[in-house]
């Protein structure tokens, strides 16, 4: 098992002004140094379609993203809440990435989740409808303490840095759970 852990933190955002992205900028401050983090996006994914992929196969970005998730130790999902589910563009992103040739770009990766939404009850329905389709795509889901960072933009300020003090410490304590749980799934154990 390696010293440091390289973990993709993936928004489920687009915005510029996301809460969600913001929660991942956070992390490097946050974690301990035994944790490192890259930064994805889901930008320049395409809409999935069957006949494309019959053609073309994998878009280049779709490529990009499961490669590097894969070479990865672990991924970390920061997701919006959307008429109560998964935004269209991460469930997109993760559709197209559960694609052959296996194993496919979650297929063992140990994966936690968190969220922000501007509502009371911090994305946990969005969280739970994901945690479906991680078990779809046999990823190994970090179960509890959740990450559910409600009101977020009381917590995040113009710059979207994430200010809110108590929601910086829950998170603190969040990531060294979270780095206990993802050692028990050593890449090395993975199918390559
Ligand atoms: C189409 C749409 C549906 C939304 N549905 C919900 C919802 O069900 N629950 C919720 O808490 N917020 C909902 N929101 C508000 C989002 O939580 C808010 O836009 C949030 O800022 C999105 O995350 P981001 O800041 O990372 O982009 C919705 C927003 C959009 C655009």
């Amino acid at each position: 098992m390696p010293e440091v852990l390289e973990l993709i933190a993936l928004s489920g955002s687009l915005r510029a002004g996301s809460y969600n992205t913001a929660l991942l900028r956070a992390l490097p401050e946050l974690a301990p140094a035994t944790l490192r983090f890259t930064l994805r996006t889901i930008a320049g994914i395409p809409v999935y379609n069957g006949d494309d992929e019959d053609a073309h196969g994998l878009p280049d970005a779709v490529v990009t993203l499961r490669t590097a998730i894969r070479q990865s130790d672990g991924l970390v999902i920061a997701t919006p809440e959307y008429n109560n589910g998964v935004p269209g563009p991460l469930k997109n992103a993760l559709d197209w990435c559960s694609r052959p040739p296996e194993p496919h770009g979650l297929d063992g990766v140990p994966t936690a989740i968190l969220g922000a939404s501007d509502g009371v009850i911090g994305t946990a329905r969005s969280q739970h409808a994901l945690r479906q389709t991680l078990v779809a795509l046999n990823a190994p889901t970090f179960t509890l303490p959740q990450v559910l960072v409600g009101r977020a933009q009381t917590k995040v300020d113009a710059a979207g840095r994430l200010i809110d003090e108590s929601t910086r410490s829950f998170m603190k304590g969040w990531l060294l759970e979270v780095e206990r749980w993802m050692r028990r799934f050593p890449k090395s154990e993975r199918l390559p």
